[in-house]
């Protein structure tokens, strides 16, 4: 039996689980979903989202690995065997690979913009028309798109091999200093662009009149996206803490900080995009591919800055891709008793092929852009694994946590060292009683009927 892992200190918790929250779904997918909705009424929906059901949930998640030391399956396996409860487990699991088979495809484009960053590509291109055109050539190329998913995927693999304290906790105590220090440089170029304040208008001025079930479906579906809930990575990394970290103090950090980073990067692309003109705040999955290059040709030493911009990028999508691993490569080891370097290379093996249609799906293969229902192969998958099975594990958990373990069982697990105020353990209980599942069924039954 090999040692289980276990983080360094909670410092080092708090890192390595905000850097799971912290990445692609902040930068890159946040500004897509605020653009898509409607602009700032989105932010507030997204907020309640984050604070009243993202909060107790990544609570749960965190109660739930430390109490059992286990993966998402194992967990389940532990606390209720043979029940129709392991269907959380499985989710989580099939959510795991899929979710890093195309959100690898993704980090390989950043890692494809800062190599061209670097190349000088964008200098001479200055209106936003262009920086379009030069996007969609980039992602209709099959073979470069492929390749850099294939050398993204290798990173997330050597890291993951070297465990939980030598690798993930490493890595990202360096790394998540440095992506915050460069987007806040970042946000003061752009509010002070020209025309900035029409982009913080659209941004922060909220328009009621827009809200509607998908625009909160879709909000609720990028907190559990953004903050890697319902699917167990709050779990798996719950399982490497000791019993005298205080679980609350660790979740209200990782909810603080995501929501911070996400709130900076639409403050940086927003008044970018009115200012550079030409795009569409609809953009979609190209939003801050479009807009970034023409933003860093404004600055003073913009190549330099773009180039350090991108490669931070693919750091925060490392340190969020690598507990999309972990929650797999930890059942293999946890459950299927395999050693560390099998269950990785494994692993990434299948996420890499799984990717293959994805990084095809904007253009480099007609089936793969053709996809499902009128949506790319990859769209379609973050619809399907991004959004729906993250909030629909969601419920699942909160309705385990309150029903099936019990309140009393999981608040004697959250308050272990630290004794809870009593506001917390009320708040808490009713949260995953009632507001948690209610609010998520009413909102797939508003689905379902407007389907
Ligand atoms: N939270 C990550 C991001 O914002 C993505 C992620 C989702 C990671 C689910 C792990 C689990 O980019």
């Amino acid at each position: 039996m090999q040692a289980r892992g276990q983080w360094g200190s909670q410092l080092a918790f708090i890192l390595a689980a905000a850097g799971s929250a912290i990445g692609l779904g902040n930068i890159w997918r946040f500004p897509i979903e605020v653009g898509r909705n409607g602009g700032a009424a989105f932010v507030l929906v997204y907020l309640v989202c984050v604070f009243l059901v993202g909060l107790p949930i990544m609570l749960g998640e965190f109660t739930l690995g430390r109490t059992t030391q286990k993966n998402v399956m194992g967990a389940f396996l532990v606390l209720k065997p043979h029940s129709p409860w392991l269907i959380i487990g499985v989710l989580g699991l099939l959510s795991g690979f899929v979710i890093l088979s195309y959100y690898s495809v993704v980090a390989g484009w950043t890692m494809g913009y800062f190599i061209k960053t670097l190349q000088g590509t964008f200098v001479q291109v200055s209106s936003g028309e262009a920086t379009k055109k030069l996007f969609t050539s980039f992602i209709q190329d099959g073979p470069t798109v492929i390749g850099l998913h294939l050398g993204f995927m290798a990173l997330c693999l050597l890291v993951v091999i070297g465990g939980v304290q030598k690798g993930i906790e490493r890595w990202c105590k360096i790394l998540m200093p440095l992506l915050f220090g460069l987007l806040l440089l970042l946000v003061i170029r752009a509010v002070t662009l020209p025309h900035a304040t029409k982009g913080l208008a659209f941004y922060l001025k909220p328009d009621f009149s827009r809200v509607t079930g998908k625009t909160i479906l879709a909000a609720m579906g990028q907190a559990f996206f953004s903050l890697s809930l319902g699917m167990g990575a709050m779990i798996t990394y719950g399982s490497y803490l000791s019993k005298k970290e205080n679980l609350f103090r660790s979740a209200l950090w990782v909810c603080l900080t995501d929501t911070l980073v996400a709130f900076l990067a639409g403050l940086a692309i927003f008044p970018a995009l009115f200012s550079v003109g030409g795009i569409e705040p609809q953009a979609g999955a190209g939003l801050i591919f479009i807009v970034l290059p023409t933003l860093f040709n404004h600055i003073p030493l913009g190549q330099a800055f773009g180039a350090a911009f991108f490669l931070l990028l693919v750091i925060a999508a490392l340190t969020s891709a690598i507990s999309l691993l972990e929650v797999c490569v930890a059942y293999f080891i946890d459950d299927l008793g395999w050693q560390r370097k099998k269950a990785v290379v494994f692993v990434a093996l299948i996420a890499f092929f799984l990717g293959i249609p994805s990084a095809l799906s904007f253009g480099g293969a007609h089936w793969a852009t053709r996809g499902i229902g009128g949506k790319g192969i990859l769209d379609f998958l973050d619809l399907i694994f991004g959004h729906f099975a993250l909030t629909l594990g969601g419920l699942l958990i909160s309705l385990f946590i309150a029903y099936a373990l019990g309140m009393p069982k999981a608040l004697k697990e959250l308050c272990l060292e630290t004794s809870c105020p009593s506001w917390l353990r009320f708040f808490w209980t009713w949260a995953l009683r009632v507001i948690c599942p209610v609010s998520i069924l009413i909102l797939f039954i508003h689905l379902i009927l407007t389907a």
